[in-house]
């Protein structure tokens, strides 16, 4: 059994991993919208690794004999004002990710809970990851975005992007 707090905030992480995952489906669908494949296609992936992360904290909640309750998923925010300012609020999403693991981590080291400090290791390095590929697009955009040729080729490089699950296994 996990410490009672320790284990709120793990069930509460499934719901905004979840979220995670219906912010990046909205994002793809504008980009659906713009006829930009790419974008549409990058953001698809990474709603499907959101969904792998919601089922990551399930399954380790699972594995260590804690109920999982579900909660209702907010809609995502939809007014986006141009190209760019879906990036920024992916950017800003992350950020804002970055630290409820960071609070996890943080109940977790209060109770001395090393086994939930380990798992987390892994959403700690990926929050790395993940906000510098978010930190990397606004980049991007920035430097490429506001030319026609550029767009269309960012576009293309984005279309690459294959799903891989994730490399942590519970
Ligand atoms: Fe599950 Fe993008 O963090």
């Amino acid at each position: 059994m996990l410490h009672k707090e320790v284990a709120r905030l793990l069930n509460e992480q499934i719901n905004k991993e979840l979220y995670s995952a219906y912010l990046y489906l909205e994002i793809s669908n504008y980009y659906q919208e713009k006829n930009l494949a790419g974008f549409q296609n990058w953001y698809f992936v990474q709603a499907q690794e959101e969904r792998d992360h919601a089922m990551l904290f399930m399954t380790y909640l699972q594995n260590n004999s804690e109920s999982v309750t579900l909660d209702t998923i907010k809609a995502p925010n939809t007014s986006f004002s141009d190209l760019k300012d879906p990036l920024n609020a992916a950017m800003a999403h992350e950020q804002y990710v970055t630290k409820l693991i960071n609070n996890i981590y943080d109940a977790a080291f209060q109770e001395k809970d090393y086994r939930t400090m380990q798992f987390l290791d892994w959403f700690i390095k990926e929050q790395g990851e993940e906000e510098k590929n978010a930190d990397d697009l606004c980049k991007k955009y920035d430097l490429f975005g506001s030319d026609a040729k550029g767009l269309y080729l960012l576009d293309a490089e984005l279309g690459a992007r294959v799903y891989t699950a994730p490399s942590l296994v519970l």
